[in-house]
């Protein structure tokens, strides 16, 4: 059934059809008929989503800020992890992790070789010399907001340091390359090429996703990619951006024994940056800054 100029649009804003997201349907389907893989209306959000995902990363910046201020030397994950789950409730939101998927805790903490989804556990101690990736989901009144930071606990060596720089560096070129009309294939692509530029291999497996009303949502974000493939990118989406960048090979296995943490098969270093950006009508807004 195609909607009239004068309906409801179906965001739901509450405007006429014509006077919302016409323009752009349209537009999205000179796309479609050329071939392109277009988002479908799930993938855009309305203003009122916005404002609530913009909230919800704000909460989660200001988690991370709280993280920031405590992560060091002789500090256990497992007390990161209550000091995330105080902090995080006290301020009204809930965090993501905790329960999803049987996850056990409210973060997840990945040290040097650990690739992503590590278990905060009060055995385990930051050590001097070690990179570590803290990723932070903040659910806020029903929306949500993920994003991910790197830290060099004391002295860490210059070649870990630089795969942290660059791992940053591959986020924030994907983060430029994520343009309205543009596609998710450029995002893969500038990460990939300065990635490998540097002698590094990007995670192939692990991407990022749509997120907001839900901690996955479709789009899956691939790290590699082609220019000009892939799905359409069009303003209202919300998605993020993660690259996990190896030292060595690009090979990730995931534990038997607790089904989470991801490690690089040749047990070599892993960085990993996160955003959450908005697509606007004339680039995009990191939401999680
Ligand atoms: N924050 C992660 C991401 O960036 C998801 C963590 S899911 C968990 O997609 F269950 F492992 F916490
Ligand atoms: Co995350
Ligand atoms: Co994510």
């Amino acid at each position: 059934m195609k909607l009239g100029r004068n309906d409801a649009c179906w965001c739901k804003s509450g405007k006429k059809y014509k006077n919302c997201h016409l323009a752009m349907d349209e537009k999205i389907q000179r796309f479609a008929e050329r071939g392109d893989l277009v988002p479908t209306p799930e993938m855009i959000k309305n203003e009122e989503q916005i404002a609530g995902i913009r909230e919800a990363s704000k909460l989660n910046t200001e988690v991370l800020d709280m993280i920031t201020e405590h992560i060091q030397e002789g500090i256990s994950t497992g007390e990161l992890d209550r000091l995330l789950y105080e902090f995080t409730v006290s301020r009204g939101g809930i965090p993501g992790p905790l329960h999803f998927e049987g996850y056990p805790k409210s973060v997840c903490i990945s040290i040097n070789e650990v690739v992503c989804h590590g278990i905060p556990d009060d055995k385990q101690i930051l050590q001097s010399g070690d990179i570590v990736n803290v990723d932070v989901t903040t659910i806020y009144h029903g929306y949500y907001g993920d994003a991910s930071r790197m830290y060099c606990i004391g002295e860490v060596s210059e070649e870990k340091k630089r795969l942290v720089r660059v791992t940053k560096e591959c986020l924030d070129l994907g983060q430029k390359a994520a343009q309205p009309w543009a596609h998710l294939g450029d995002i893969g692509y500038a990460i990939n090429t300065h990635a490998e530029a540097n002698g590094y291999k990007v995670v192939v497996e692990i991407g990022g996703h749509g997120v907001g009303l839900a901690m996955h949502e479709d789009p899956w974000v691939s790290h590699i990619g082609q220019p000009g493939t892939d799905m359409l990118i069009v303003p209202g989406m919300i998605f993020t951006i993660e690259p996990m960048v190896n030292m060595g090979a690009a090979a990730v296995e995931t534990s038997k024994e607790d089904g989470w943490t991801v490690r690089t098969v040749d047990r070599k270093p892993s960085a990993q940056w996160e955003y959450t950006i908005l697509i606007t009508p004339n680039g995009n807004e990191i939401l999680t800054k």
